[in-house]
């Protein structure tokens, strides 16, 4: 089976990576990759967001499956071209990934079929918008309705803050995302991910995870994409994974079928654990980054064949086996980021890393040049480990973090506190 999987960075280098195990791969390509990636699959330079060249190039080199990494794509409706070129690809459609790409649609949804969420009104102008979100106190909870590459959300903590949050929005702050707006109440709790497959009607678990989303250490400073993770997450213990799917995950995958819009593809669920109970804060609609990072390596079934059945409506065949160690994978960073990052420094010790038991390097912002590799994104590397539970798994990792050198790097030295504190 020959494979093209789109996207570049270490979401996508622990896909390569895991379906490049398959025994049902022939081939796989990625676009456009990075440095890591270069080690499992064949990267072409044509970039994530060249639709036309993406089908052409699936065309031209007899493609059977594509798997697409980010949801920016998913949104813009990569799916359809693939699969309207007759490509077989893994979703959702664009029309499904609204359960992504439509915050509003979400929780219309949630108040639809009684999913717990938090209060909530969509807005389309300033002062009725402003008007709500005093009468709910503060904090509150301001979010453009669409994509707005993981900032739109803003939480003030006063009347002036909400006022000046609203006023950007609708001055075009994120742009057409920001045209409608979401005004929530806010929740207290402890933050989990949970993820699960869908052929459209039938819903199969993958796995729980935590990741750490601001910048530095004990959780501070200004969000990023996320700075580490580990799975299984100890917040979600069997029943609130067993919740995640009966209260959450299956009533919207079916809510989205009876609505015409079959859901095929990753559900990312993203929970507030408070004290009255599990609430949705949002869905995703592909793999978590860095989540996959640790998902991944605990599985023991092949993906590609996984990802095959839930294209094809068959998932009720599929039961997944796990390994019963804990993953824990820190981001190695480049200085500026989340800002804009340096770029262009050569790293060392990636080999010494990656011999270390238990250890895998998965890359993010790289580039070879010439016998070198490059950082040249923000967060620049997933320094990933198995262990026997998150304390070892953290062991593991932290020793392989201190192998890799390169100037300007940093990372958390936290990752994992909430699951060790518990
Ligand atoms: P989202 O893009 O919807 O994931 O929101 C980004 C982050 O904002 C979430 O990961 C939460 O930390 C926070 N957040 C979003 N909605 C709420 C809410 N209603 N209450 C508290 N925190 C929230
Ligand atoms: N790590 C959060 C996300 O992928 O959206």
């Amino acid at each position: 089976m020959r494979v093209l999987l789109v996207g570049s960075g270490g979401r996508e280098h622990a896909l390569a990576w895991k379906l490049a195990q398959s025994p049902l791969l022939t081939m796989l390509y990625c676009a456009p990759g990075n440095a890591g990636i270069a080690g499992v699959a064949e990267c072409v330079a044509i970039p994530a967001t060249d639709f036309p060249a993406l089908a052409r190039f699936a065309k031209d080199n007899a493609i059977d499956f594509a798997v697409i990494g980010a949801d920016a794509q998913l949104v813009a409706g990569l799916w359809d071209v693939f699969e309207t070129a007759g490509i077989r690809a893994l979703g959702p459609s664009k029309s499904a990934a609204v359960l992504e790409g439509s915050k509003g649609f979400v929780k219309d949804l949630c108040t639809e079929i009684g999913i717990p969420t938090a209060a909530y009104q969509r807005f389309r102008d300033a002062a009725s918008a402003k008007s709500f979100a005093h009468s709910l106190g503060y904090p509150v909870v301001i979010k453009a309705d669409g994509l707005a590459a993981g900032k739109g959300v803003i939480i003030p903590t006063s009347a002036a803050e909400t006022d000046t949050a609203i006023d950007f929005m609708f001055e075009g702050g994120f742009g057409a995302s920001g045209h409608e707006i979401l005004v929530e109440e806010f929740m207290e709790g402890e933050e989990a991910s949970f993820f699960a497959l869908s052929d459209g009607v039938h819903v199969i678990p993958l796995a729980g995870a935590q990741d750490h989303k601001r910048v530095g250490d004990g959780d501070t400073g200004p969000n990023t994409g996320g700075m580490g993770a580990y799975s299984p997450a100890p917040v979600l213990p069997s029943a609130l994974e067993q919740a995640a799917m009966e209260q959450f995950i299956k009533p919207t995958v079916a809510a989205m079928a009876a609505r015409g819009m079959p859901y095929v593809g990753v559900v990312f669920l993203g929970l507030m654990i408070t004290k009255t109970g599990p609430k949705l804060v949002e869905y995703n609609c592909r793999f978590g980054d860095p989540e996959t990072q640790v998902l991944l390596p605990r599985l023991e079934s092949d993906l590609l064949a996984t990802m095959l059945a839930a294209r094809d409506g068959k998932l009720d065949a599929v039961t997944l086996r796990w390994k019963p160690e804990a993953a824990l994978t820190v981001v190695m960073a480049s200085r500026g980021y989340p800002g804009t990052p340096e770029k262009g420094n050569v790293i060392t010790g990636l080999d010494e890393a990656a011999a270390l038991p238990g250890v895998t390097v998965f890359h993010a912002g790289t580039q070879a040049r010439g016998n070198d590799t490059v950082a040249v994104g923000g967060r620049v590397l997933n320094i990933t480990a198995l262990g026997r539970d998150v304390a070892e798994a953290k062991a593991r990792a932290y020793d392989a973090v201190e192998k890799i050198h390169w100037e300007g790097a940093f990372h958390r030295s936290d990752i994992g506190w909430r699951a060790l504190n518990r």
